[in-house]
């Protein structure tokens, strides 16, 4: 879209010159994520406070210009890629931790603070924030709460929804509202601060944060499982739940991510059908006693080899192989990229074993690679296809794949996202998931954003296929 004569001189007027840019290469590095979609806007923004949000937000919604907050960029769908062009809105800058009360357990930050700074700061005080997403050296607070975003300990820890209390929040007419309270307890009225939890910036701009904080656990340590059958690591995930053990974190990793791992960085990982991965925390005797019991089950659910290490170094070089799948599978052959294609689904616990069973046949009957991994024990998995950037063929192949896949997860209870949200990835699988619900939403939507200003076109609102504004040669397979 064309922004009219003089808009940008009164955006700047409001951040300031240097927080406002139309150069093209600005435009062009604001129109990613780290999804496989790309879009420019049509002007980037960084404003400093909720009232320069609200100011911006009061000139959008005079003008009907579409809006795309974003944080970290670290988001594999799409959520943040400015679809329909106009204003993305930077919200980095707004990076300040403004509270830390432990004996009240809570913070308050702004929504650009970068998860891994808001742990560093808590923890001193023996606190932290605890969903771990894997992103957590760039991505921000607003975002994780915007995706509800989580990672390797929402098993035990559960995911940002869990966390937050309250929330300061721009809506589309630049009114600034405040949701939720900061008492841990809360049964004032609706919840509205579940609502914008996952709503990716199509409901309002979030700028503040009060979240609960959790005590830091004492210790932790690692079984590492090695299996010659899928089967069998995720049964003994499912195994482990039963005991009950609940662990801090759990991690598969299928033949493909073991490969492509031991190959880009050496890991040394056991050559095996699959691994997993089982972190337990907690007081000093409890970890033992859970290593214990984590050992026994990995070896009756069938594992060839344990290996156990409280040592931080070996526990640190695990975790740092398992936080290097995504990119190591783009090393695993040539021409062949890793792409978020059904990245993220999760089914009920128990129904792992069978999951990964169907990925793997799924990805055999459409001929492209697919590399499963994730957290299992909270039914949360990953899958990342390994396609022909150039081939419209191996598109069409994986997107063939993407639907199979996608049906099979709703068949077996689940859902199409566990953790990174809709955005234009995912759009038309969880209008199938929710085939009941999506309607609301969209009344929902209406309601906050009559104007459709707020990062449109997305979620339910998205139409066709995703094989759409590729960051790839091929653009454009509607
Ligand atoms: C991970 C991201 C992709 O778990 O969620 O590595
Ligand atoms: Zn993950």
């Amino acid at each position: 879209m064309k922004l009219k004569e003089g808009l940008v001189e009164e955006i700047a007027s409001i951040v300031g010159r240097e927080n406002c840019s139309t150069r093209v290469a600005d435009l062009y590095t604001y129109g990613f994520d780290s999804s496989i979609h790309h879009h420019s806007p049509d002007v980037v923004v960084r404003p400093s406070s909720a009232e320069e949000v609200s100011r911006l937000m009061k000139l959008a919604s005079r003008e009907g210009i579409p809006v795309v907050p974003r944080g970290g960029g670290t988001g594999l769908c799409g959520a943040a890629v400015p679809i329909k062009g106009g204003m993305v809105m930077d919200l980095t800058r707004m990076n300040r931790i403004k509270e830390i009360r432990v004996n009240d357990l809570y913070c308050v930050a702004e929504a650009g603070v970068v998860y891994d700074r808001l742990n560093e700061a808590l923890s001193p005080n023996k606190f932290f924030f605890p969903p771990t997403p894997g992103s957590g050296e760039a991505c921000t607070i607003g975002g994780m709460v915007a995706t509800n975003a989580s990672g390797m300990r929402a098993v035990k820890y559960g995911a940002t929804r869990d966390y937050v209390l309250g929330l300061e929040v721009v809506l589309a007419d630049g009114s600034i509202i405040h949701v939720g309270t900061n008492t841990i307890k809360n049964s004032s009225g609706y919840q509205l601060e579940r609502l914008f939890v996952g709503s990716e910036g199509t409901l309002g701009i979030i700028t503040e944060v009060t979240l609960k904080i959790a005590p830091k656990p004492k210790k932790s340590a690692m079984v590492l499982a090695a299996f010659d059958r899928l089967e069998d690591a995720g049964k003994c995930v499912s195994n482990l739940i039963s005991v009950p053990l609940i662990p801090s974190a759990t991690e598969l990793m299928d033949d493909i991510c073991i490969r492509a791992v031991n190959k880009a960085v050496q890991a040394g990982l056991p050559d095996v059908q699959a691994i997993c991965m089982i972190e337990v925390d907690g007081e000093p005797e409890i970890v033992a006693k859970e290593l214990k019991v984590v050992e026994s089950i990995a070896r009756q659910s069938g594992a060839s080899s344990v290996q156990v290490s409280d040592d931080s170094k070996q526990m640190a070089k695990w975790t740092s192989a398992r936080k290097s799948v995504m990119s190591a599978l783009s090393r695993l052959g040539d021409q062949l990229v890793s792409v978020s294609l059904a990245d993220d689904m999760a089914v009920p616990i128990s129904k792992i074993p069978d999951a990964v069973v169907a990925f793997h046949r799924i990805a055999e009957e459409n001929q492209v690679i697919v590399g499963t991994y994730g957290h299992a024990a909270d039914g949360n998995l990953h899958t990342k296809m390994l396609l022909d950037p150039c081939s419209e063929d191996s598109w069409r192949r994986g997107e063939r794949a993407v639907g199979q896949i996608f049906d099979a997860v709703i068949s077996l209870g689940g859902t199409v996202t566990g953790e990174h949200g809709v955005g234009i990835s995912k759009a038309p699988y969880m209008m199938k998931e929710r085939p009941d619900a999506w309607r609301t939403m969209m009344a929902i939507k209406k309601a906050l954003d009559p104007q459709d200003i707020l990062n449109p076109g997305k979620l339910m609102q998205w139409e066709g296929g995703i094989i759409r504004d590729l960051r790839y040669p091929c653009r454009d397979l509607r």
